[in-house]
């Protein structure tokens, strides 16, 4: 069953890693341009999580519906054309391919759907510039610093105008300052673009930017109603 009005949804997900179980049955879902925090303690199964609902990692049982479409019966050739045409992705440390500058960085989903690159690097560039880092677009990721790396990874996970957004951890890495800084840019990014964005934290101070809460533990998940 697929909630009303969801873009993303799962029910009944379960993986096993070996012996271990890291998801035992966990429900999510999320509408368009809502932000959801995912949090949970060390090993509760938030990241196995959001790399199935991303078509990363294959579920062992349980279902995964985006727009309409069913995930776990889509071909890998299917699935990744996907997450590049509809999905962004924010990692703890960044990410960024060492060799590129960062507007090439930027740059590189686009080429990769089949833009041009004078194209791909006007529209990196303007995203640089909203994520306020368009001053070390010329740099390579070990010139800049650990909180512009971050910016920089938000502004390609944000270029290909993605409907989803997934960031695990994505500011884990940084000070709280410029932790809370690359949050309140994602989250006014996304929302201005009516993206979604499944946020993956330990920490409450970061879940504060999210629309909603969701728990995990011991793979599975209880969504938390937020009093406002
Ligand atoms: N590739 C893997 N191979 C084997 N076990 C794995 C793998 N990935 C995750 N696990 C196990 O599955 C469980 C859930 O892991 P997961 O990474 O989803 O947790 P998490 O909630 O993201 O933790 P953290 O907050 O530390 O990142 C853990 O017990 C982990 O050890
Ligand atoms: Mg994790």
């Amino acid at each position: 069953m697929t909630p009303a009005g969801s873009l993303l949804s799962a029910h009944g997900l379960r993986k096993a890693y070996g012996p271990t179980t890291a998801l035992d049955g966990a429900e999510f879902s999320i509408h368009p341009g809502e932000v959801v925090a995912v949090m949970g303690p060390s090993g509760s199964g938030k990241s196995t999580l959001l790399h199935c609902l991303a078509g990363i990692v294959r579920p062992d049982a349980g279902e995964i519906s985006y727009n309409g479409q069913e995930l776990t019966g889509m071909t890998d050739t299917a699935l990744s054309a996907l997450r590049r045409s509809e999905f962004g992705f924010v990692f703890q440390f960044g990410q960024l391919v060492p060799e590129l500058t960062c507007v090439e960085n930027v740059a590189l989903p686009l080429r990769l759907n089949g833009a041009r690159r004078k194209d791909a690097e006007r529209t990196a560039l303007t995203w640089l510039e909203r994520l306020e880092v368009d001053d070390v677009r010329g740099k390579r990721p070990g010139e800049v610093s650990g909180g512009q790396g971050q910016r920089v990874a938000v502004a390609r996970a944000l270029a290909t105008s993605p409907r989803v957004v997934f960031a695990d951890e994505p500011t884990g890495a940084l000070d709280s300052l410029n932790g809370e800084r690359v949050m309140e840019l994602l989250t006014d990014a996304a929302r201005s673009a009516n993206a979604a964005v499944v946020l993956v934290t330990h920490e409450t101070r970061v879940a504060a930017y999210s629309d909603r809460e969701i728990v995990v533990r011991d793979g599975r998940s209880r969504d938390m109603e937020r009093a406002v």
